[in-house]
C-alpha cells in the first residue's frame, strides 16, 4: 500500500520512451509526494498508449503546451541527451522546476550556458534543478557518502568502477516491462549510439564520474588510457582530486561477467567498500564502512532502494519543503561533463588533463 502525503507535486513528464516507461511514470505514482499530472510526447500513438496505461490528467503532443499549463509545477525531461540542454532552458524560461536525465548535456559549452541560466533563475526565485544520477539515492551509497563526510577524516585514495556486462540485457529484459516504441518518436539526427567511445562515456561514464565525485569530492585532473579489444572498451583513469587524494576509475563496457559497480575509499579514520547491484533490481548497495573509533564494520540494510522513486521524492521535497538538494545539481552535472571530456582528451593526447582547461565534447 502506497502512503501518499496530502501535498503532491504535479509533475509533467516529457518523453514516453523507455526510461519514462521503466522508471519515471511508475516513480511519479509510487512517490509519496508526487503525482503524474501530465505526459508529453510528439509520437501520437505512444502518447495515447502511455496515457491509457498510466492515467495522467493531461496529455500533450508539444512541450511548449505542457509548459504553458500553470498546473504543471515541475517537469521531468526524459529524452535523448542531445535535446537535454535546450529543453531545460525552455522549461526554466516557463518557470518550472526541472529534473533532467543524465548526462546533463553533450558539450561543456552548452552545460556552462545552462549553468549560468540556472544560477540566474535561482538568484531571483526558488527553483530546483536536479539531474537523474540515481545512484546517489542507493541507501548504501548514501550511507558511504555520510560516513565519508562525518567520520572518515581526511581522504587518502578512492577507487570506483562501472563494468557493464555482456549479460546485462538478458537481466534487464527480465526486470523491465517490454518497452513500447513508435516509428514517430523524435530522435536526434544520425545515430549517436554508433560512436561507442562517445556513447559509452556519456551513458555509463556519467554514472561513474558522478559517483566518484559524490564520494571522493571535486576532481582536478585525469590521466586516462583506453583499450579497445574484443569489442570491449576499457578506460583506466588516474584521478587527482582537489582534496589532495588520488583515485582510480575503471569504465569497462562490456565485461565478460556479471554487472559490476562499486567503490573503495581509504581515509584517515576508516575505510569503505561498496558494491552496487544493477539498479533495476531495486536492491541497496552492499556497503561496509570500517571506523577506527570502535574498530567495527557498519552496514545498512536499505530496504527501500527504488532509486528512481527516491530521487523524485527528494526532488519534490526540495521544491515543496525547501529541503536541501540531495541529487546531482547543475554544478555537479557540469563538473561531470568536464571530467568526461578531460578523460576523452587524455585518451587522445596522453598525459594528465586538467578539468578547468577542456572545451567541446567527449
Ligand atoms: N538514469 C538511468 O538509469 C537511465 C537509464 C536509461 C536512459 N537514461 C537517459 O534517459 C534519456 C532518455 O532515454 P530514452 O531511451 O527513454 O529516450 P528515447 O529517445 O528512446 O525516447 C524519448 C521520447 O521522447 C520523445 N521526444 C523527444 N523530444 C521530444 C520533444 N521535443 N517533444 C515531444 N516529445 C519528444 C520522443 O518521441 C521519444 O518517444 C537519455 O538521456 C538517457 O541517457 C537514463
Amino acid at each position: 500500500m502506497i502512503a501518499k502525503e496530502s501535498l503532491l507535486l504535479r509533475v509533467g513528464v516529457l518523453g514516453c520512451g523507455p526510461i519514462a516507461q521503466f522508471a519515471h511514470f511508475d516513480a511519479c505514482h509510487k512517490g509519496r509526494n508526487t503525482e503524474l499530472y501530465a505526459i508529453c510526447d510528439a509520437a501520437p500513438d505512444l502518447l495515447e498508449r502511455m496515457a491509457a496505461m498510466h492515467g495522467p490528467q493531461k496529455t500533450f503532443a508539444r512541450f511548449e503546451d505542457m509548459l504553458s499549463d500553470p498546473q504543471v509545477e515541475a517537469v521531468i525531461i526524459a529524452v535523448s541527451d542531445q535535446f537535454h540542454v535546450p529543453l531545460c532552458k525552455q522549461a526554466l524560461d516557463a518557470g518550472k522546476h526541472v529534473f533532467v536525465e543524465k548526462p546533463l548535456g553533450i558539450s561543456i559549452e552548452e552545460c556552462e550556458s545552462l549553468r549560468t541560466q540556472v544560477h540566474a533563475v535561482r538568484a531571483r526565485e526558488h527553483r530546483v534543478f536536479q539531474i537523474g544520477n540515481n545512484r546517489r539515492f542507493d541507501p548504501g551509497v548514501q550511507f558511504a557518502h555520510n560516513f565519508v563526510r562525518d567520520e572518515i577524516g581526511g581522504l587518502i585514495a578512492m577507487k570506483a568502477w562501472y563494468c557493464d556486462s555482456t549479460l546485462r540485457y538478458t537481466m534487464t529484459d527480465n526486470l523491465q516491462p517490454i518497452p513500447i516504441t513508435s516509428a514517430s518518436a523524435v530522435k536526434p539526427g544520425g545515430n549517436p549510439k554508433a560512436d561507442k567511445r562517445k556513447y559509452f562515456m556519456l551513458t555509463h561514464g556519467s554514472h561513474l564520474v558522478d559517483s566518484a565525485r559524490y564520494l571522493g569530492g571535486d576532481i582536478e585532473s585525469v590521466a586516462a588510457k583506453l583499450v579497445e579489444k574484443y569489442d570491449s572498451y576499457c578506460w583506466f583513469i588516474s584521478v587527482d582530486f582537489k582534496g589532495g587524494h588520488v583515485g582510480h576509475l575503471d569504465l569497462t563496457v562490456p565485461l565478460r561477467g556479471d554487472f559490476q559497480e562499486g567503490f573503495q575509499i581509504y581515509g584517515e579514520l576508516g575505510s569503505v567498500y561498496g558494491r552496487i547491484p544493477l539498479p533495476w533490481y531495486h536492491k541497496s548497495g552492499d556497503v561496509e564502512c570500517f571506523s577506527v573509533k570502535d574498530k567495527q564494520f557498519r552496514r545498512v540494510i536499505g530496504e527501500d532502494a527504488y532509486t528512481y522513486k527516491l530521487q523524485l521524492e527528494a526532488f519534490a521535497s526540495s521544491i515543496m519543503h525547501n529541503k536541501p538538494q540531495l541529487g546531482a545539481s547543475i554544478d555537479d552535472g557540469t563538473a561531470a561533463m568536464r571530467a568526461m571530456v578531460a578523460i576523452a582528451r587524455s585518451v587522445e593526447m596522453g598525459g594528465a588533463v586538467r578539468l578547468d582547461t577542456v572545451t567541446g565534447t567527449v
